[in-house]
């Protein structure tokens, strides 16, 4: 199972993006990708770092049909000392098997995946930037490649690594955004794919994203799919509240994402003994608090923005605006926090950041 990862450099590496070029997001890969294949029998085998490339799969193989894919989301970043250190990867690696036991597919040992990033990662360290809030973004992602239409779990998969260097979320700093409060569609119900990082989950997603650019809204603050009332997520983030000094998250109920930077952020906030609750929310509680003046900060989570303040919530075709469409302290703190973790500036007494 798995053996040496053999490597294969690129023998005409691309042209990085300079220092004052807008990275966006997502937009430039780097010169080299990390392969793993399996197949019933025989399990991961063939670990490779190759040049960054197409990939090539029957048209037949059944990621195209039945959708069964999971991936990943971290980020590495150069520190002030020019050290190269990746946020909590070996998270994502437990989330990724949580993900693929979902979609039943086949796990990979986490130490493994932990070790083909770091790898990867240091063949390709140029391409992390030292630009002020730039990083790298690294997406790992398993896919069903066996050829056949029949639905069922495929017997053959593949791992894949990617890396694409990012700029800083919000180039001009934190942003509010507004959100519009979804009530006709759902992004995931109790005993679907909501709990797992499923590719299906943000195909699913689409349609309301669209529609809420229509209302001049960012994104949207999904209900659940039942009874549309209580809170789920905010786009592809979780969502937090300060209500009445007490901050708020909706409990991982089988349908929200486990967010790493949700988890991160709810031990900061025990640190810092400001009370932190995960329970259910319900809309009709958010217009109350609203309304009787104790809403008093809302933002999402996530590895791509770390905090995306929540500026106001379009809800039933009345926008109810929070902290006066500012950006709260609390948010501040956990940004400044987080961001300062990760690139060294600030200790990291929790043991996140692994060197590469
Ligand atoms: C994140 O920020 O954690 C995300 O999942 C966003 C990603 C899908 C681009």
């Amino acid at each position: 199972m798995y053996g040496q990862i053999r490597f294969e450099r690129n023998p005409q590496g691309k042209t990085k993006p300079g220092i004052h070029d807008d990275l966006g997001f997502g937009r430039h890969f780097t010169d080299h990708m990390f392969v793993l294949d399996y197949e019933d029998g025989q399990g991961w085998h063939d670990p490779r770092i190759i040049p960054y490339g197409p990939l090539s799969y029957d048209p037949a193989a059944m990621i195209f049909h039945y959708g069964q894919a999971v991936f990943e989301g971290l980020k590495a970043f150069r520190t002030d000392s020019n050290e190269i250190q990746i946020f909590r990867p070996d998270q994502n690696a437990k989330r990724l098997n949580r993900s693929s036991e979902r979609l039943n597919m086949p796990a990979i040992d986490e130490e493994f995946i932990v070790n083909a990033i770091l790898e990867l990662v240091r063949v390709d360290a140029d391409w992390v930037p030292s630009k002020q809030g730039a990083s790298l973004y690294i997406r790992p992602f398993v896919i069903a490649t066996e050829a056949g239409l029949g639905v069922r779990p495929s017997s053959r998969y593949s791992f894949v690594v990617i890396m694409s260097p990012v700029g800083a979320y919000y180039e001009e700093g934190l942003q509010p955004v507004k959100i519009l409060v979804e009530s006709h569609y759902a992004r995931a119900v109790q005993g679907g794919t909501g709990g797992a990082k499923a590719a299906g989950n943000y195909a699913a997603s689409l349609k309301a994203q669209v529609l809420a650019k229509e209302h001049d809204c960012a994104q949207v603050l999904w209900l659940d799919a039942i009874d549309k009332k209580s809170l789920e997520e905010v786009g592809s983030m979780n969502v937090f509240f300060k209500i009445g000094g007490e901050v708020v998250t909706p409990s991982l109920s089988g349908s929200i994402l486990e967010g790493i930077t949700r988890k991160s952020i709810i031990h900061l906030l025990n640190d810092w003994g400001i009370p932190v609750t995960e329970r259910k929310i319900s809309i009709d509680e958010i217009v109350h608090a609203y309304e009787n003046g104790t809403l008093e900060e809302a933002f999402g989570t996530g590895t791509a923005a770390v905090v995306s303040p929540i500026g106001s919530l379009l809800w039933q075709g009345t926008p109810m605006v929070i902290n006066e469409g500012q950006i709260g302290e609390l948010v501040h703190r956990l940004y400044d926090t987080i961001t300062g973790i990760q690139y060294g500036r600030i200790a990291d007494k929790h043991g996140w950041m692994v060197t590469c």
